[in-house]
């Protein structure tokens, strides 16, 4: 695919500029990178979601790149999520797994986390092939988990999502695009009725 070393490059730095930013925190070290990692995926999650919307309402190189590049940029943020809880379990909870879901805001970060493993794993054309209708089915999941994600991060966010204008900004985008897959959904469903009942009548 066109340009998808960029996707790869700018992963990569990102991933090493927010490990070196990290270093100047002091004590607040872990906190940042958790949060960090936590909302660089929260951030890439609505980009990826955002990219047809994006795309549609404004044509261009930018928004025609992560379009076509969305499924790398996916994988990228189950990479991030997967750096936070790695580091949420090592330093917050010394991989006592239950301590760690012993809270529901992180239980909900939990069960996102894992839908992001599944999507992430079938994020492949083998699997497209595979599962054919039920891999649309499948990746819609990622709406779920987006809500879990933001019911997660405003709940406990403590850097970021403790900012009144950011978490105003977050629920509202997401609200946004989730009103909008459901305005799509609903308009191909009865686009189907009409040419199903044309397909009837004419039959008739
Ligand atoms: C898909 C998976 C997940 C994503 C995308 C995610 C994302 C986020 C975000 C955006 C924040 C707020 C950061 C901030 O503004 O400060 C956050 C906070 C936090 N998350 Fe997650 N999270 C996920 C799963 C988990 C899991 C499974 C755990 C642990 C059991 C966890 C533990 C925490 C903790 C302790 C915080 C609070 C510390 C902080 O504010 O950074 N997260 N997460």
């Amino acid at each position: 695919m066109a340009g998808t070393w960029k996707v790869h490059l700018s992963s990569i730095v990102l991933i090493v500029l927010l490990f070196l930013s990290g270093i100047s925190a002091g004590q607040k070290q872990i906190l940042t990178y958790v949060s960090e990692f936590g909302f660089l995926a929260l951030l890439t999650i609505l980009l990826i979601i955002a990219s047809p919307i994006m795309y549609k309402l404004k044509p261009g190189k930018f928004t025609a790149f992560v379009l076509a590049n969305r499924r790398w940029i996916g994988i990228y943020s189950f990479v991030f999520a997967f750096i936070h809880i790695v580091i949420v379990f090592n330093f917050l909870f010394s991989w006592d797994i239950t301590a760690a879901m012993s809270n529901t805001y992180r239980l909900l970060g939990g069960i996102a986390f894992l839908i992001l493993a599944a999507l992430t794993a079938t994020s492949n054309n083998t699997s497209v092939r595979k599962l054919g209708r039920n891999w649309k089915r499948l990746h819609y999941f990622v709406y779920p988990a987006l809500i879990l994600i933001v019911i997660h991060s405003t709940g406990i966010g403590e850097v970021f999502m403790n900012e009144a204008v950011i978490k105003t900004i977050i629920i509202l985008v997401t609200a946004v695009l989730i009103i909008w897959k459901l305005y799509l959904y609903k308009k191909r469903r009865s686009t189907q009725k009409n040419i199903q009942q044309q397909n009837a009548q004419t039959q008739t």
